[in-house]
């Protein structure tokens, strides 16, 4: 069943009912300003971090979900109803909800009046648009009043919604005209606050929560909405709010527009406040006079809508199946430049309190997005790698606000450190910025002790040499990129934190998954280095990395299957003679990748095994059996319920490595047939099931074994964003930047006769045609550059700003 549908001509997921099976939610942002708004305009707003600068109040796990947003009430006679349904939640005669690239739109009509809301962040400014239109399409006059609500959090959202003895008596606000003031703690040491204003003159407005909602009230039905008019409260501790009044008549036809705006400023210290103690406004009036009238509003949205157009059109897919083409043109770039965005930090499963910037996943991102950013991607590398130990290890995460390691977690995952590999090469194969290596980077944002980039991926490539087990095999340390594999916790204590508790040494449990990692990544590395011409470093790497394969094949391979690890006693894990867990998802993915057992047919073998094992209608799940019981030498993996997460879950991140792998292997028809059971568009039709938004993918669907198989959790944020991207455009579709070139690789299920790239590459546009005239899956005949044949399948670097036309001819 479907609640909507994608206009692919306008870049929109279109929402037709406000009860879907979840919020359905989009992001607004511009570079430090942002917001989550959900379908019903439930969410919030901050400021560069989640946590540390949260602007307005939501409520998590509330009944009923999805509580608080940025609500407009519109007050017609004795009915009283919301454009976006909520929180009025009166019946509308209609209603839509648009989620587009950085803006969300809303229309209800009821009664004869027709009432929209358009939200965004324009680029370049820390505030949020609310442009609402109400046009009167009956054919009488209409007396209505417009109330706008957003409740301010405190700044600080878990100090917010824990610390109530302070909270309740620090709330502070001022009103000038038609704008409220949220400064709350500006009097001490905060030198921000924020306002929230309208472009037109008000009736009355309210700045006091219970004044304004009566305290028996709920969000559906405020005191002074059924009033009809709000009371000029001024907030003094309790729950700071701002609301808008204002009454309007609309003869038959005629149409108001006003423009609200949600802002934030920060002030120097030396001009906080004018002479007569009031703040310092001069900087939220100037947004205020910037964003005045509807035509400034409508060319920032434009600007916005441009900036997205070229952001995406950087790769441009036209193809016969149009689930794959808006995935590609649309919703596979938006969701990579999201989860860049945010990272793990804030979404409607992710409270925006508990995770920074992870060093694991922000490396990941970047293969999502670094063709359509390089700079931002650039900037991220630096940063993540400026958290990274002398020794090569790193911090598990940072703080988006201070950029510096988190102590709470800590290091000693020991994949962390080669995912720089990839995010790296990766970045110079995409932008030939090979300056990028010469960088000077702290370790543990120390600026006195400063290495290359080059080095931090030396030391990255030698914290696996440096930290290997009895096997030879990587050691794991508190997990590798399965967070919930914890090898050395062992922990009967609830109280302890899987992630963090290591009650063992760590000397002995040992993860092939890293192995596979290190095989795959190390040879980027020593590639690179003969690339830039360091022999001995590139022979040296090399040697090691043929050790690491050995260890694969004389301890790594089960039989059937790459094994999974071993643990703390040497013991093995995802083995066929496991009771449980006998073959996992992970190693099978990284071993394949790197090219372990292609030669010898164990890599066909272990693509079968998954295909008999793990793979199911709607996804690949992570293992299987998955765990009944608690085991404590396992950890975190066996304390869910059989199906979901890590525990034999449909983990979508690691569903794209098995992808890949099948491309590895020439398997074209099963790598995009493992993509499309997994890919939103084109499981559109059972959203009543899959129950998070159609347009992007969730971290995780329930597997085989789950009580309700197929249903997803974790949308937006996740790893899937960028791999499956990765997977499809690279691998699958073939085009794959290298330092030289692009190459162009495809692997495509045989039936199909070709598709057509555009791709932007080092300012130089290549128009890719790749035809499939014999139906194979794998293989490039002829590469043909305009007109002229080339040797091999890369098309060399031509000159910028120039625009070619290539033609693939498989077979
Ligand atoms: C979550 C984490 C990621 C981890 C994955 C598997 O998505 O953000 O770091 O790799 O879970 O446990
Ligand atoms: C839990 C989740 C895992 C995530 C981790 C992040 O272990 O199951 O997916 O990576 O928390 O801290």
């Amino acid at each position: 069943m479907k609640f909507g549908f994608f206009d692919d001509v306008n870049r929109e997921y279109v929402i037709e009912t406000p009860k879907t099976p979840f919020p359905w939610i989009n992001y607004l942002g511009s570079n430090d300003f942002y917001s989550i708004i959900s379908n019903t305009a439930g969410g919030y707003s901050f400021y560069k971090d989640a946590r540390l600068r949260r602007l307005t109040r939501y409520r998590y796990n509330n009944i009923p979900l999805d509580t608080n947003g940025k609500y407009f009430y519109i007050k017609d006679g004795s009915e009283v109803w919301s454009p976006s349904w909520k929180p009025a939640q009166a019946e509308l005669d209609s209603y839509e909800c648009r989620h587009g690239l950085g803006y969300s739109k809303f229309k209800g009509v009821k009664n004869g009046v027709e009432a929209s809301v358009l939200y965004f962040i324009p680029s370049s400014d820390n505030v949020e648009i609310q442009r609402v239109t109400i046009v009167n399409s009956s054919d009488s006059v209409k007396e209505l009043t417009l109330f706008s609500f957003v409740e301010w959090c405190l700044w600080n959202a878990l100090d917010d919604m824990t610390n109530f003895q302070r909270n309740l008596s620090t709330g502070e606000v001022e009103v000038e005209g038609s704008t409220i003031y949220h400064k709350t703690e500006y009097r001490e040491r905060r030198n921000h606050y924020a306002f929230y204003s309208v472009n037109a003159s008000i009736d009355s407005y309210d700045t006091d929560r219970e004044a304004f909602m009566g305290l028996y009230n709920d969000l559906s039905n405020p005191q002074a909405v059924e009033l009809g008019r709000c009371s000029n409260s001024e907030a003094h501790g309790w729950s700071p709010i701002a609301s808008h009044c204002k009454n309007m008549t609309l003869k038959p036809g005629e149409k108001v527009e006003l423009v609200f705006l949600l802002g934030y400023v920060e002030n120097e210290q030396y001009s906080k406040f004018n002479d007569d103690g009031t703040i310092n406004k001069a900087q939220a009036k100037a947004l205020m006079a910037k964003y005045g009238t509807s035509e400034v509003v409508e060319a920032a949205l434009a600007e916005l809508k441009h900036g997205w157009e070229a952001k995406v059109g950087k790769m441009q897919l036209s193809f016969s199946d149009e689930r794959l083409t808006r995935m590609m043109n649309i919703w596979h770039p938006y969701q990579s430049m999201i989860t860049y965005q945010f990272s793990r930090s804030a979404s409607f499963f992710e409270s925006g309190i508990g995770r920074g910037i992870g060093f694991r996943d922000s490396n990941q991102d970047i293969i999502g997005f670094v063709h359509m950013d390089p700079e931002k991607a650039r900037q991220r590398i630096i940063d993540i790698a400026s958290t990274q130990f002398e020794d090569g290890g790193a911090y598990h995460q940072y703080q988006p606000l201070t950029k510096r390691g988190n102590n709470d977690i800590g290091g000693n995952f020991n994949d962390d450190p080669l995912w720089l590999i990839l995010s790296t090469t990766t970045y110079i194969k995409e932008t030939g910025d090979w300056a990028i290596l010469d960088e000077q980077v702290p370790f543990d944002n120390d600026t006195d002790n400063c290495a290359t980039l080059f080095e931090h991926l030396k030391r990255s490539f030698y914290h696996v040499v440096n930290n290997l087990g009895e096997h030879g095999l990587p050691l794991i340390g508190r997990a590798d990129w399965n967070d919930c594999l914890n090898l050395n916790c062992f922990s009967n204590n609830p109280d302890d934190s899987f992630q963090t508790t290591e009650n063992l040494d760590g000397k002995n449990a040992e993860s092939v998954l890293i192995a596979g990692m290190f095989v795959l990544y190390g040879s980027e590395f020593a590639h690179l280095c003969g690339l830039l011409s360091k022999k001995e470093e590139a022979t040296a790497a090399y040697e090691h990395i043929a050790k690491m394969k050995q260890a694969v094949d004389a301890h790594g391979w089960d039989g059937e299957w790459f094994l999974r690890a071993y643990d703390h006693f040497g013991s093995k894990i995802g083995s066929k003679e496991c009771e449980e867990g006998r073959i996992f998802i992970e190693s099978q993915g990284f071993c394949v990748m790197a090219g372990i057992g292609v030669e010898d047919g164990r890599a066909a073998k272990a693509l079968d095994s998954v295909n008999e094992h793990l793979a199911c209608e709607y996804g690949i799940v992570l293992q299987n059996p998955p765990y009944s019981k608690y085991y404590m030498n396992l950890g975190e993996i066996s304390s869910y319920p059989p199906g979901y997460k890590e525990n034999a879950g449909i983990f979508c991140h690691n569903n794209p490595w098995i992808m890949i792998a099948e491309t590895k292997v020439g398997n074209g028809s099963r790598a995009f047939d493992y993509y499309s059971r997994i890919t939103p568009a084109y499981i559109e039709h059972i959203s009543d099931l899959h129950r998070t938004e159609p347009y992007v993918y969730s971290q995780m669907i329930a597997g085989k074994d789950a009580y309700r198989p197929g249903e997803a959790k974790n949308s937006w944020l996740t790893g899937t964003a960028a791999w499956n991207y990765y997977a499809i455009s690279q691998y699958i579709l073939g085009i794959q930047p290298d330092y030289y070139g692009i190459k162009v690789d495809p692997c495509i299920p045989s039936e199909w006769d070709g598709f057509t790239i555009t791709r932007e590459y080092r300012g130089v546009k290549y128009q890719i045609e790749v035809q499939n005239p014999s139906h194979v899956s794998k293989g490039v005949k002829q590469l043909i550059v305009d007109g002229s044949m080339v040797e091999g399948n890369v098309v060399p670097l031509l000159e910028k700003g120039s625009t070619h036309i290539v033609r693939a001819i498989l077979g």
